[in-house]
């Protein structure tokens, strides 16, 4: 099968609107112009959508648009706080059937999304099954284009074919987890990372940005670590700094640039405890010439707060 990068992703928290404030005021994301299953109105602007415009549907969950897509980030209303689902794309409805066919080749249980469950994505048509940590991964194709972004701080992602960005979870099984991505999903490794013993970090990819899934391996610990997004500039990158500070948000990681996706990013604290990076530059691979390989050296410059050795309450499965 081929999978064309991270399409959508799906929270999960007390209250969603927080995050709202935070995509669009420092991420400088705008509120989706019409809600998944809505009709977008004349000319994609939004106005003849039951939500007008604001990004939030009757449940309370929040829909963030980054490019032309309806939407690419989704939160929404629950007691748990994570990730709540991951939606990968391919390229229509016949190559929809073909993964579905490999995926349950393997043994792995998928399930056709329902009509409705396609309409609350906003998508033709999607199947889902469930990664070895018990996350919800779905593969869908035929998302709404309702273009018209305008974001509401001149920010401008880098999406396209590369996708939305990347997600790095922290997962306690990382032979499971491989197995899951790269013999299920068919990604490929483009790096890894190995500081010290029984403690993994690896970077896959299914389009040619370095990385759209990372896969950490830091004890039993089951949970997102970083979002990654990327702007077009390093202006974007030095500006939402900036916003990120003003705002009171906690920078996790100073500006710096990473040792293997060459990616320059700050780190900061979303409103969920986990990171968001934002970046620029980041690795474009040639599937072509690539090889993996053992990532080491240590980071370039900066990224100040994460080259710290790794707390011994980590290592033995305590909460990050
Ligand atoms: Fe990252």
């Amino acid at each position: 099968m081929k999978l064309h990068g991270l399409g959508y992703v799906g929270f999960s928290m007390p209250d969603p609107s927080v995050w709202l404030s935070f995509g669009t005021e420092v991420l400088g994301m705008m509120p989706a112009r019409a809600l998944p299953g809505e009709q977008s109105g004349q000319m994609g602007s939004g106005l003849g959508a039951e939500s007008s415009g604001s990004g939030v549907a009757p449940d309370g969950s929040i829909y963030l648009k980054m490019d032309d897509r309806q939407w690419r980030i989704g939160v929404h209303p629950g007691d748990a706080v994570g990730l709540a689902y991951i939606g990968f794309e391919v390229a229509d409805d016949v190559a929809l059937a073909v993964a579905v066919a490999e995926i349950e080749a393997t043994g792995t249980p998928i399930a056709q999304g329902t009509p409705e469950e396609a309409s609350a994505r906003g998508v033709q048509g999607l199947a889902w099954c469930t990664d070895p940590s018990g996350n919800r991964v779905e593969v869908f194709h035929g998302p709404v284009q309702d273009r018209h972004f305008v974001s509401p701080t001149e920010s401008e992602f880098l999406t396209g074919e590369l996708g939305l960005g990347h997600l790095l979870m922290m997962v306690p099984d990382i032979e499971a987890s491989l197995g899951f991505y790269r013999g299920v999903l068919g990604f490929k490794r483009s790096d890894f990372i190995s500081p010290v013993p029984g403690i993994s970090l690896h970077f896959l990819r299914c389009t040619p940005r370095h990385h759209s899934i990372g896969l950490a391996h830091l004890g039993p610990i089951n949970a997102i670590h970083h979002l990654m997004v990327e702007m077009t500039t390093i202006d974007g990158v030095g500006a939402a700094l900036d916003r990120a500070m003003d705002a009171g948000y906690t920078i996790t990681k100073t500006l710096g640039r990473h040792l293997n996706d060459r990616m320059v990013s700050f780190y900061l604290k979303d409103p969920l405890g986990f990171d968001v990076e934002v970046g620029f530059d980041g690795l474009i691979v040639d599937d072509a010439t690539w090889c993996e390989h053992e990532a080491s050296g240590g980071e370039p410059w900066g990224h100040r707060g994460m080259n710290v050795p790794i707390p011994a309450e980590i290592r033995e499965g305590g909460k990050p």
